[in-house]
């Protein structure tokens, strides 16, 4: 039941717009990821892997990698100039299937589905590199370490299992006071399409007196949430969808200038289109209905329409994803009761307060 619904998230995630289900970030959004600067990231993740495996000595082989939670193949695609035969696995149909559509490398590059909470598909002692980033701390910490238990079951000797999951959640950065903003727009009349994308110019204004945003020292983000309401029914849609700001630091008092897109509701009418800042626990940041943008948008029908996939909308059962954190103690545990040796673990935090980014580079004792 869990990994069903798990699978059905990621699913949607990867018809509605794939690569910023990956790589979030919010200029990317609605499909705007260029293919080529998508996967260039996946380089440069390999490319690190890549000097600690030289400067190590792990794995003795390189054979066969598999990339666990592959998605579109980011990762799988970079690992194929380190290794002669290449796997990624995911739950997803849909990534799977554009995986296998971007694919560069033939057949040295394979990618299948695994609908079941272990590996049982990979026999013992089949892989040189397990490679997985981005993908465990999505999972449920009982599923993901079951996950880890099977990687060091598919690990060749002298292999390297190494993987990417968080051991410790993000905390309550925010100054004990909060954040504050307030927002206008150029605009307060608009028209857009039904099943389009309208982009509404929206200025975020720091109104408290801490930056907003993430750097070395602070870590006070902000979102910026939308809402319908049919004028002509006075029904609702709340919490149709939400960009986050950003990452830039705004200062007390200073802007920011960006784009907002919002997916248009599921009928042609006229709405109001209302904006309003949270921070990332959907805190409001302004107490202020001033302080919000309105506007009213008149939603036409669409000439011909088009599928879910090719406008980046979905219907409005959102999926969730899902963000965990697992000890390392606990994980460390389960790489040696399997048989794994954990040989180095890297871990790094952009901001106080935000979650504790570790890899662990595990092999067979
Ligand atoms: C944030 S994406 C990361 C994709 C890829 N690792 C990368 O960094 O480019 C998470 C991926 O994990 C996949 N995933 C989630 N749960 C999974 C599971 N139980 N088994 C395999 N893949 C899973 C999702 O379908 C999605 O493609």
């Amino acid at each position: 039941m869990y990994l069903k619904e798990l699978q059905e998230n990621w699913n949607t995630f990867g018809e509605e717009d794939a690569m910023w289900s990956i790589y979030s970030t919010p200029e990317k959004k609605h499909n705007q990821w260029d293919e080529r600067d998508f996967f260039r990231t996946g380089i440069q993740c390999i490319t690190h892997l890549s000097t600690w495996m030289e400067n190590n000595g792990l794995p003795k082989r390189r054979l066969t990698a598999l990339d666990f939670g592959c998605g579109v193949g980011r990762l799988t695609q970079a690992l194929c100039a380190h290794f002669d035969c290449c796997v990624g696995v995911d739950i997803a149909p849909s990534m799977i299937k554009q995986a296998k559509q971007l694919n560069k490398h033939g057949k040295h590059c394979v990618y299948r589905l695994n609908e079941t909470d272990d590996l049982r598909v990979f026999p013992d002692e089949s892989y040189d590199l397990i490679y997985t980033e981005h993908v465990l701390q999505h999972i449920h910490p009982q599923v993901a370490l079951r996950y880890i238990a099977e990687f060091i079951r598919i690990l060749r000797p002298e292999g390297l299992a190494c993987f990417h999951c968080p051991s410790a959640s993000a905390t309550h950065a925010y100054p004990a006071e909060g954040i504050a903003c307030s927002l206008d727009s150029t605009v307060n009349k608009i028209a857009m399409e039904h099943m389009g994308l309208v982009s509404i110019p929206v200025r975020v204004t720091n109104t408290g007196n801490h930056p907003i945003g993430v750097n070395k020292t602070t870590n006070a983000p902000a979102r910026i949430w939308h809402h319908w309401a049919n004028q002509n029914t006075g029904e609702m849609i709340q919490m149709h969808g939400y960009t986050n700001v950003p990452a830039t630091l705004i200062e007390p008092g200073k802007s920011l200038e960006f784009e907002y897109k919002a997916a248009s509701p599921p009928t042609p009418d006229t709405y109001e289109l209302v904006l309003n800042p949270t921070n990332y626990f959907n805190i409001p940041l302004t107490d202020s209905i001033n302080d919000l943008i309105t506007l009213s948008v008149e939603v036409t029908p669409q000439p011909v329409k088009k599928s879910a996939s090719q406008t980046g909308i979905s219907s409005t059962k959102r999926p969730r994803s899902e963000s965990h954190a697992i000890p390392i103690e606990a994980v460390t545990r389960v790489v040696e009761l399997a048989g794994g040796r954990i040989v180095n673990v890297e871990s790094s935090q952009v901001s106080p307060g935000s979650v504790v980014k570790t890899f662990y580079y595990a092999t067979r004792s």
